[in-house]
């Protein structure tokens, strides 16, 4: 069986930890999920760690639900989360319900998460409505970029720190089951940790929200090209396989890859019946 929402739920009230981890694809999914996580968000965050883009904006939800059955087979028993792509919750309520129906019924996951406050409330409860649940994400959301100015910290100003306050209650106020809050202050993210009745999942918010989630690629020392300060590295993934495969061009290029052991034999009479039939064939052209 997989975890399900209220067993997430009872987490917060247990005052047990939250971990969270992404993933994006079936081998990573399966030793995540057996490694104990609960949690596991197939984010668009993929975009850039996987597909090479500058920023989450570009990411299709065919992209996404590629991935997402990937993980899906891989992971047993952990809810998986998938993350609804850049503009695929904002035209309509119809067409946002069709994009989380395709994730659920094609890519298998349990929930969705979408990104912003009090402005996707009313798709929030759509969704919740229907019977599906809805993580939100709060805070520095990555598809907002262009009107953010960048990937900052947010909540800085005491409007701005106002205003998450309300998208927190807000989102939970239209059923969202739990919600992201990613790069805010440390003490506002306890702020609203302590206001929220549903579990807060933090991303460079502080020690005090009731969850955690990182990029696994961050994590893992997988992806190089930026390390957010939120991120620990607990192995150096990218050096170790940059090492590993430059010892398997050297030993390729030397000759001492493949050995016997990993070689497989052949009968000699076998051999010499084939040998004998090959001498009388011409060269290969
Ligand atoms: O896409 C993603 O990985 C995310 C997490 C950073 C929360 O949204």
């Amino acid at each position: 069986m997989r975890v399900s929402i209220s067993e997430i739920q009872e987490m917060k009230r247990k005052r047990e930890k939250i971990p969270m981890l992404t993933a994006y694809d079936y081998i990573t999914a399966k030793v995540v999920d057996e490694a104990g996580v609960p949690l596991i968000l197939v984010g668009d965050s993929l975009g850039m760690v996987m597909l090479g883009y500058d920023s989450t904006i570009p990411v299709t939800m065919e992209e996404m639900l590629h991935h997402t059955k990937a993980v899906v087979r891989g992971a047993r028993k952990a809810l998986i989360i998938g993350d609804m792509p850049f503009m695929t919750y904002h035209v309509s309520l119809s067409e946002a319900l069709h994009n989380v129906g395709r994730f659920i019924q094609e890519g298998g996951v349990q929930a969705v998460k979408l990104e912003g406050g009090e402005a996707v409330a009313g798709v929030v409860k759509h969704i919740v409505d229907c019977g599906i649940p809805v993580m939100g994400h709060i805070g520095l959301t990555p598809q907002s970029i262009y009107q953010l100015g960048g990937f900052k910290v947010q909540g800085e100003t005491l409007e701005v720190a106002e205003r998450l306050l309300k998208d927190a209650c807000i989102l939970e106020e239209a059923g969202a089951f739990a919600v992201v809050l990613e790069c805010i202050p440390a003490p506002l993210a306890k702020l609203i940790t302590q206001k929220a009745n549903i579990p807060t999942i933090g991303i460079g918010a502080g020690p005090d929200c009731d969850g955690q989630v990182q990029v696994i690629s961050d994590i893992l020392g997988l992806y190089t090209d930026f390390v957010p300060k939120h991120a620990k590295q607990y192995a150096k993934l990218a050096e170790e396989i940059k090492a590993a495969v430059s010892d398997y061009v050297t030993e390729v290029k030397s000759a001492s890859f493949p050995t016997a052991k990993q070689s497989y034999t052949m009968d000699e009479s076998l051999l010499s019946d084939v040998t004998a039939s090959g001498a009388k064939q011409s060269q290969c052209k």
